[in-house]
């Protein structure tokens, strides 16, 4: 298991409004398609949303986030992304412990994501977490000229 590095000491909060900006900084810099600042003021703002955030004790610097959004016992991950710089130092692993057990406290018994097929790093984190694999959507995320638009796969894992 991945240890945290001497310079980054990751502290795990709740995700707040505030922390819109430097959420939309970070998933641009991991996502072809990314979400502006507003579009996670809105979703953040939700009442429907839950999301914590990994940040570096000494720096303050965003390392992290995952924001999900749920209802009635259910809950999708809309999305998580580690900075680029601070990959495969636990910090996914971090935040999805914590994300998980903010979940459960709020009644959440089932959480569901999507992942491209092709996302190794993804997948092996959801695998090591005991999701499993209830549904597959061919061509599901668009593709460059030129390249096959790759699969989605459906995820699932209870919660408690
Ligand atoms: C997926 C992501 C959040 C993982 O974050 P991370 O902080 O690097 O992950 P961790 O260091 O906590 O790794 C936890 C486990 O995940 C797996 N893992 C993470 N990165 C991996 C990689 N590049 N290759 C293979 N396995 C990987 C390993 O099982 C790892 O455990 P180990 O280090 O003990 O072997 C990060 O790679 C990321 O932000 N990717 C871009 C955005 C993205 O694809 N999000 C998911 C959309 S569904």
């Amino acid at each position: 298991m991945a240890l945290f590095g001497r310079a980054t000491r990751p502290i795990v909060t709740p995700l707040s409004v505030g922390h819109a900006a430097d959420c939309a900084d970070l998933h641009g810099a991991s996502f072809s398609h990314g979400w502006s600042s507003f579009d996670f003021e809105r979703l953040i703002a939700a009442s429907s949303s839950f999301g914590d955030v990994a940040y570096d004790g000494q720096s303050g610097k965003l390392l992290g986030f995952v924001l999900s959004r749920g209802a009635a016992g259910e809950a999708e991950i809309l999305t998580i992304a580690v900075a680029t710089t601070a990959r495969r130092r636990g910090i996914g692993r971090a935040l999805l412990e914590r994300h998980l057990g903010h979940l459960g406290s709020t009644g959440i018994a089932v959480l569901f994501l999507e992942v491209a097929e092709n996302n190794r790093a993804a997948r092996a984190l959801y695998t090591a977490f005991g999701f499993t694999e209830v549904g597959r959507r061919p061509s599901y995320y668009t593709a460059k000229p030129g390249e096959v638009a790759g699969a989605a796969l459906v995820l699932r894992r209870s919660i408690g």
